[in-house]
């Protein structure tokens, strides 16, 4: 008799918690209450928003410029395009690393020296915004002959660079690859926020860009490229000076947080729970069994 109502109880348990669950998980909102959440083809999830009531800091506004062809997002703060915007999610399927922060894909002009035809800026600077160039999914490329090009940090002050020869028969053998022969590239530092490119030797039309490394994997750079308008790069975000939370609004929300290897906070889901951890009511579970029901489980 007891059996039987515990086992009437934990049915009526199951069945209404699968309910519930079923409901919230259709259409989890990624934005503020009456926020678009979308500008064409990019999910804009909070503290990014479109609107004064929408985002978290003037940092994270988005401008979506609407044509009749197409809608583009822009980042104001950093005067780039945005293509992806992405929170930080450890325990997905389509991580590098345990340790990203969240990630936005941009579109970043080539930067070019002074005696090509359409001379460039000499770089980015991206200081007292949260946004840095992603160490693990970048590499910095120059192209020309005889280029010494160096990129430097402000903080911390780096130096990287690479150099290019144009006279060694052996590296032309291994053209496309860019290694070496007109073309090199090297890794992008921890924790870069500016991009200042020096082109040594400016007799001729030098090139230098940052790109996604998985973009640059599958685009040949010995022609065509110096006409595209931008590459793709990939910043990391992050919410240090932005994001305060309690104590029990952690627990609430069912996040966790971590910090970059440069020292910025993020903030992600707790394992077993997904959503937005920025955004009430913070993030949720996956189908899993309440508490109260495995201890029922248990007693029968
Ligand atoms: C959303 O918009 C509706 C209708 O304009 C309004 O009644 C409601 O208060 C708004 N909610 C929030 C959270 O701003
Ligand atoms: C929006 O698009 C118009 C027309 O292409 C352009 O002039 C303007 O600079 C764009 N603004 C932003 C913020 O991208
Ligand atoms: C963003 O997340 C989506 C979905 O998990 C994934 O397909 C995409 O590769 C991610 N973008 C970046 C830049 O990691
Ligand atoms: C790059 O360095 C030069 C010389 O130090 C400086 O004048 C210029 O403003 C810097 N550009 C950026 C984007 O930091
Ligand atoms: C790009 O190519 C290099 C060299 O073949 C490889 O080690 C790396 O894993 C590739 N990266 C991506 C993101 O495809
Ligand atoms: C220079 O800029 C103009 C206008 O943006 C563009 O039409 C042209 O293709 C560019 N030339 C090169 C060599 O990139």
């Amino acid at each position: 008799m007891a059996v039987q109502f515990v086992m009437q109880i934990a049915f009526f348990l199951l069945l209404t918690y699968g309910l519930v669950e079923e409901a919230s998980a259709s259409s989890p909102a990624i934005a503020q209450p009456n926020c678009t959440d979308k500008c064409g083809n990019v999910k804009i999830p909070y503290p990014f928003g479109i609107g004064p009531n929408c985002y978290m800091a003037k940092r994270f506004e988005i401008v979506c410029n609407k044509t009749n062809f197409a809608a583009k997002a822009f980042l104001p703060s950093i005067g780039m395009e945005v293509m992806e915007i992405n929170i930080s999610d450890p325990y997905g399927t389509n991580t590098y690393s345990y340790y990203e922060p969240g990630l936005i894909r941009v579109k970043m002009p080539i930067i070019s020296s002074s005696s090509c035809i359409n001379q460039s800026s000499d770089g980015v600077d991206f200081s007292g915004t949260p946004y840095f160039f992603s160490s693990y999914r970048n590499k910095f490329v120059s192209v020309g002959c005889d280029n010494l090009v160096t990129m430097t940090g402000l903080d911390p002050m780096v130096v990287v660079g690479c150099k290019t020869d144009c006279n060694n028969q052996k590296l032309k053998d291994k053209q496309g690859t860019c290694s070496g022969f007109n073309c090199c590239q090297t890794t992008v530092p921890y924790g870069i926020q500016v991009l200042n490119v020096t082109f040594v030797n400016t007799h001729s039309c030098k090139h230098a860009f940052l790109a996604e490394t998985q973009w640059l994997n599958k685009t040949d750079l010995s022609n065509g490229f110096l006409y595209l308008d931008y590459v793709p790069v990939v910043l990391e975000w992050t919410a240090s000076y932005f994001t305060a939370f309690d104590f029990n609004e952690i627990r609430a929300r069912h996040l966790d947080w971590d910090y970059t290897s440069y020292g910025a906070k993020y903030f992600y889901c707790l394992y077993g729970y997904e959503g937005n951890p920025y955004l009430l009511p913070g993030c949720q579970g996956k189908l899993q069994l309440p508490t109260p029901l495995i201890f029922l489980y248990a007693y029968i």
